[in-house]
């Protein structure tokens, strides 16, 4: 995995490792608090179960897992992983997340742009996430790499102060599959 480096040559996207596990942990357990973004608050796993589910996808041709880190700590990730079916085997889903205190400095876009290039080389045909329909920042970084809406779910989450959210599903292409 290439590294991505701005102009300082501060941020660097590489394939994770069990040794980020901690660090992935503390993160998602930051981002889920946060409450905003995603179905789920609370982290669901514990340290061993991130570990061995780290080496997972490193052992996956059709699965990956690519971290940010801004001056060697650890801001970032994206994961590209499927269930483990012979007929989904081409789609993976995609799942990002920035701290919140690295937001809107190009680190979403340089991770998504990785997974593309990831994506472009493997063995996988089509990239699909769900996204609230009210996550505007995630919804633009998105649709600027060239993901488009493929269905809505209308009020398919209901939120803990009683307000309705709806589910986008996005999709894009990889490795020359055009839509049918
Ligand atoms: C969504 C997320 C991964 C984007 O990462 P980021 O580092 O904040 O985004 P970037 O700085 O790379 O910006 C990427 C694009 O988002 C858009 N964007 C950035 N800030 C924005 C804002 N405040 N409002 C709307 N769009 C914004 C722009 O299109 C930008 O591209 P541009 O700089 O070429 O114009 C990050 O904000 C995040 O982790 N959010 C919380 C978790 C989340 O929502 N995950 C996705 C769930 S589906």
């Amino acid at each position: 995995m290439g590294a991505v480096e701005d102009g300082a040559q501060r941020l660097r996207i590489r394939e994770g490792s069990p040794r980020d596990a901690l660090e992935l942990l503390t993160l998602r357990r930051d981002v889920l608090a946060e409450g905003r973004w995603f179905i789920g608050t609370e982290v669901d796993r514990t340290l061993e179960q991130e570990i061995r589910n780290i080496a997972a996808l490193k052992a996956s041709l059709t699965q990956a897992l690519l971290v940010a880190r801004l001056d060697g700590r650890l801001v970032g990730m994206v994961s590209l992983t499927n269930p483990p079916f012979r007929r989904t085997q081409h789609v993976v889903k995609l799942e990002i997340m920035v701290e919140e205190a690295s937001r809107g400095q190009g680190i979403g876009k340089a991770l998504l742009e990785a997974a593309l290039d990831w994506a472009e080389a493997a063995p996988v045909a089509k990239i699909g996430l769900n996204v609230f329909a009210d996550n505007a920042r995630a919804l633009a970084l998105y649709r600027s790499l060239g993901f488009a809406e493929e269905g809505r779910r209308s009020r398919e989450y209901r939120m803990e102060d009683g307000t309705w959210r709806d589910d986008v599903l996005l999709y894009r292409f990889v490795g020359g599959e055009e839509p049918l």
